[in-house]
């Protein structure tokens, strides 16, 4: 075997062992490049006899094309073998599910302020808000209890330490302060529901010193009782989810409504268990009336021009009823065992066409 079959030999069987680009190019260099074995071979050329380059020229160019054949071929296999190891380490099962199922719930509270919010935003109303922390005027005075009024003591208050000026705030009550931030800031119609924290000092199974409720005030110039009745009486079927449900308006006492209701809806019992409908026992959910006139004057609202309707219901007690719990003191406890019992999923979200509770 001549020189230049030897090189050639030597340097394929390099390239084919070359191991990726890096070793291949290296090799490319050490024999193609300006230094390289095959280029030195090439340059001898030129100091040979015409006779001895007629017979050693073809040989070293077919050298040359030889070893850049080789190195084509194995840089095209180099490529397909990186593209497979790529693809393999890029693999993506589909049949993965594509996100996580979420493993949060959706406390109860949450569930029925949203379906109550959904309803009533239906009915065009829009949600307020409030502070847990109020003054005296906004949680008893404007609301027509004047200090020395008995309903005071009905509350049960949480008072705060006095400040400089020896005012004491207070945890509301309920959530009716609302309504006289709403009159004083807002030109009527005025069309809001009130969702929030509430405070009194009592602790059993349906009392908690911490609790939520609900206040609605609709503020127009021609708001009547039927308004407030038919309002009420469509949230009613709306939250309950019941069309045939028996209601019924009692007289009662606010010192903020007059006149002012307590509505019950019809309940009956099935094997010990309370179901609401039917008619064989009622159930108080909450309290309502046309807005007192004074309420209107300390708002300064003129109550011969405008006049509406206000009412207030406890939301853990809605919740309570209408998902079977039984004690309220469950709700704050914090139990995972009962978040996942009775908690929701966090993606159903209520609305009235797919259905508020699934
Ligand atoms: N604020 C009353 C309560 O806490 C409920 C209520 C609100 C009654 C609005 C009538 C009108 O008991």
């Amino acid at each position: 075997m001549g020189k230049t079959e030897e090189i050639r030999d030597r340097l394929i069987k390099e390239i084919e062992g070359a191991a990726d680009v890096a070793a291949l190019e290296a090799l490319r260099v050490k024999a193609l490049g300006k230094k390289g074995q095959v280029t030195a071979l090439l340059k001898t050329l030129g100091d040979l006899s015409v006779d001895q380059r007629r017979r050693t020229g073809p040989k070293i160019n077919a050298l040359k094309e030889a070893v850049t054949n080789a190195i084509q071929e194995r840089q095209a296999a180099l490529e397909i073998e990186a593209l497979a190891s790529r693809l393999l380490e890029e693999r993506v099962d589909v049949t993965l599910p594509s996100r996580p199922r979420p493993r949060g719930r959706i406390h109860p509270i949450s569930q029925v302020t949203d379906e109550i919010s959904e309803i009533f935003a239906d009915l065009g109303f829009s949600v307020a808000e409030g502070s847990d922390i109020e003054d005296d005027f906004h949680n008893f005075t404007a609301l027509n209890i004047p200090p020395e009024h008995p309903a005071r003591q009905m509350h049960d208050t949480f008072y705060l330490s006095p400040d400089e000026a020896g005012q004491r705030k207070l945890l509301r009550t309920h959530t009716s302060p609302v309504q006289i931030r709403t009159m004083r800031s807002q030109k009527p119609p005025i069309r809001i529901i009130v969702p929030g924290r509430t405070y009194r000092s009592d602790s059993d199974a349906t009392h908690t010193p911490m609790f939520h409720q609900l206040e609605g005030l609709v503020i127009d110039q021609e708001t009547h009782m039927g308004h407030l009745k038919g309002c009420l009486e469509d949230f009613v079927r709306a939250f309950f989810e019941i069309d045939e449900i028996k209601m019924r308006f009692r007289p009662s006492y606010f010192p903020f409504t007059e006149p002012s209701a307590e509505l019950d809806i019809g309940c009956s019992f099935e094997d010990g268990q309370l179901k609401i409908g039917g008619d064989q026992d009622w159930l108080e959910i909450l309290g309502c009336g046309m807005v007192h006139r004074r309420v209107l004057e300390m708002c300064d609202l003129d109550p011969e021009r405008y006049q509406g309707f206000a009412f207030g219901c406890g939301i853990d007690r809605l919740a309570m009823l209408k998902y079977g719990m039984t004690d309220l003191r469950a709700f704050f406890d914090s139990d995972l065992r009962w978040l996942r019992h009775y908690g929701f999923l966090p993606l159903d979200i209520p609305t009235l066409a797919g259905g508020l509770s699934r």
